[in-house]
């Protein structure tokens, strides 16, 4: 693998994202084998490269979308489907989870009578203003205790509210299609699906009580990348989630995911260069051609742990790896062990990177960002 990487990069230059799609085929794969009954939407905030979503279209994923552009990027890969094709498609195969939504964005998608999330009050009148096709899905707040990153600070409905929310959405005349929630990203505590099921289950089952249709339960993401081998394994996630659904729900319901960094994060190696190297108080800092404002940007948003390898072997010691730009808050990390013989040209290589990296990379001081290669297509 080191030779190949290395060869990759004397061919296409630094710092090179190298996505494996044979890699994203497999994760999907692994994903429908484990959760059977469970409809894959990828969540396409994760990495929207629009390769990736070709795959996966192939693949027969269905998809979250976060706006209208994301929209547009599956939408493209359906415009020459027949008028009922594509209205089938829309309306089963992609979910707008974003539970706030601008006017413009409502009215742009009215004409695709679309599935959204909501989790407040307000965003019923303004789906109903701007969006009357719209079918509606209430998203709840669920623990995400020890998730990497969390959601139930931002989103949302309490469930002492949900009943309220539901009889709202039905009163104006639209209709509630079902549940989700989201236990926080990277979750490795499966405690909080069993929990998040718990609690969508007495809210789902008493609004059937009521008379209300809900259809869908929406699990949301959240399920960890094997980014080490602490992380517990899916297989065992999967468990829990099929056992808890069965206990909890009615056997006619629809199940349905938003996987992201699942999909694609073990998807993408990094081949970075090193452009500098200096020892500021004693300690060798290593600057290389990509940093926190571009590929490595998970480590702000994403709270995102770097790992490096390098191809020289040496005696090593703690080392820092930064970024090219000036921010002296470009700091990708201070305590990397690596071999302190590395020089100005030897290349570094950073695994599982495909999640939150090039998606959340910005051009700034000028830096263009990684170079993306496709392989396995
Ligand atoms: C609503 C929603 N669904 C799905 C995802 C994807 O989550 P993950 O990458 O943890 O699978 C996110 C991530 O932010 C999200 O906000």
């Amino acid at each position: 693998m080191k030779e190949n990487l290395i060869k990759l990069a004397k061919e296409h230059g630094t710092p090179l994202f190298i996505l494996d799609h044979a890699k994203i085929r497999e994760n999907f794969q692994t994903f429908k084998k484990n959760l059977p009954n469970v409809q894959a939407y990828y969540a396409v905030k994760a990495n929207s490269n629009q390769e990736i979503i070709k795959t996966l279209f192939n693949e027969g994923a269905s998809f979250d979308v976060a706006s209208y552009n994301e929209f547009m990027q599956i939408y493209n890969q359906i415009k020459t489907f027949k008028k009922a094709e594509k209205d089938f498609f829309i309306w089963d195969k992609i979910i707008f989870s974003n539970t706030i939504k601008d006017k413009d964005t409502l009215r742009k998608i009215k004409k695709y009578k679309p599935l959204v999330t909501y989790d407040n009050a307000d965003e019923v009148d303004k789906i109903k203003e701007n969006c009357e096709t719209a079918g509606l899905v209430l998203r709840l707040k669920v623990p995400d205790t020890g998730s990497q990153v969390e959601m139930s600070s931002k989103f949302g409905a309490e469930p002492s509210d949900a009943a309220g929310l539901i009889k709202r959405v039905f009163d104006s005349g639209l209709a509630v299609e079902g549940l989700s929630f989201h236990v926080g990203s990277q979750c490795t505590n499966f405690d909080n699906y069993a929990v998040a099921l718990q609690i969508t289950a007495e809210i789902f089952n008493e609004a059937r009580k009521k008379g209300y249709n809900l259809k869908i339960v929406d699990i949301g993401g959240g399920f960890p990348a094997a980014y080490d081998s602490n992380v517990p394994r899916f297989e065992r996630l999967a468990e829990v989630i099929e056992s808890e659904i069965k206990r909890l729900f009615p056997a006619d319901i629809e199940i349905i995911a938003e996987p992201g960094r699942f999909m694609v994060a073990t998807a993408a190696v990094l081949v970075s260069e090193i452009i500098g190297k200096a020892v500021r108080n004693g300690k060798i800092f290593y600057h290389i051609n990509d940093g926190v404002y571009h590929t490595f940007s998970g480590i702000v948003y994403d709270h995102w742990i770097p790992n490096f390898q390098p191809f020289k072997s040496g005696e090593t010691e703690v080392c820092a790896v930064v970024g090219p730009t000036c921010d002296s808050f470009d700091k990708i990390s201070l305590s990397e062990q690596l071999p302190r013989n590395l020089q100005i040209g030897d290349y570094l290589y950073t695994e599982n990177i495909g999640a939150y990296s090039t998606a959340s990379s910005t051009k700034f001081n000028g830096f263009e960002g990684a170079i993306i290669l496709h392989i396995n297509q």
